[in-house]
């Protein structure tokens, strides 16, 4: 390594400690949703493959869920797949639902969800799901369903219209079996029917890669989330981008007195 890139990580690494006790020091979202796209734009950059990218992109995920932990944010949920999504080229789809599978089982084994007791719980349509992927989900339930610590949502044939529809079927089929009132629905019961029924909202929704789009992410749910939109691709994600945006967070919350 030159001399110059020596000093530029040293600079780097100050600048991310300085940035890290100031965010600490205000309180922190409570719960961060994230958009993480732009893996094959980062793939092909740097003249790798889509499927290499989104690799990386799984790889960085477990670096996130680590950040959230050590930090104290209680509650992630990513969007790894949405019912879109299904749409791409058949190779894709399967290596991308082979990699959810094996991250779910990687996430559900690993030693450090164990230690800091986090929930690890699958949010969408898994009837949409080949069997395999199903299985890791319920093996990820399984493993960590008696810990309430940290939760972990990934949000796999998600869809956020499809989600409300469902809700609404939900309470509807409620309403004509006269378990419930059409004067009974509320905000409070369209919510306990979503698939975040136990969680609380998102404080903070990030995307990265440069789109300012929510693409059917948690559209109930983020009604009034701050949203945070940075340019790079979800695989180059680095800890001080999560920093800023959490520091954008708190930012915005003291100019509106919240
Ligand atoms: C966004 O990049 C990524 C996805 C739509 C797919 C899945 C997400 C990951 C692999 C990250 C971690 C998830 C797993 C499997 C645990 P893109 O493919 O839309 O890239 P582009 O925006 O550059 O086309």
């Amino acid at each position: 390594m030159s001399i110059s890139n020596i000093l530029t990580n040293r600079a780097y690494s100050a600048y991310e400690a300085r940035l890290r006790k100031e965010v600490l020091a205000s309180p922190l979202p409570n719960h961060i949703a994230i958009i993480m796209d732009g893996n094959r734009r980062y793939a092909e950059e740097r003249g790798e493959t889509r499927e290499e990218g989104h690799r990386l992109g799984s790889e960085k995920l477990e670096e996130v869920l680590d950040w959230c932990v050590e930090d104290g944010v209680k509650f992630l949920t990513v969007y790894a797949f949405s019912t879109e999504n299904f749409n791409r080229e058949k190779g894709e789809v399967e290596y991308l639902m082979d990699l959810l599978r094996q991250s779910l089982i990687k996430f559900a084994e690993s030693p450090r969800v164990h230690d800091k007791k986090v929930r690890l719980k699958v949010l969408g349509d898994v009837t949409m799901l080949p069997e395999h992927v199903r299985e890791a989900a319920d093996y990820a339930d399984e493993k960590t369903k008696d810990y309430s610590d940290y939760h972990f949502n990934m949000a796999i044939a998600y869809g956020g219209r499809q989600e409300i529809i469902a809700a609404v079927k939900t309470v509807a089929q409620k309403v004509a079996d006269g378990e419930m009132d059409v004067e009974d629905i509320d905000e409070n019961v369209l919510s306990e029917h979503m698939y975040t029924s136990d969680t609380p909202d998102p404080d903070l929704v990030l995307r990265t890669s440069g789109e300012v789009r929510i693409s059917n992410f948690l559209l109930w749910q983020l009604a009034y989330s701050e949203l945070y939109f940075t340019d790079v691709y979800w695989p180059g994600f680095r800890y001080i981008d999560f920093l800023r945006a959490v520091r954008t967070y708190q930012q915005r919350g003291r100019r509106y007195g919240k």
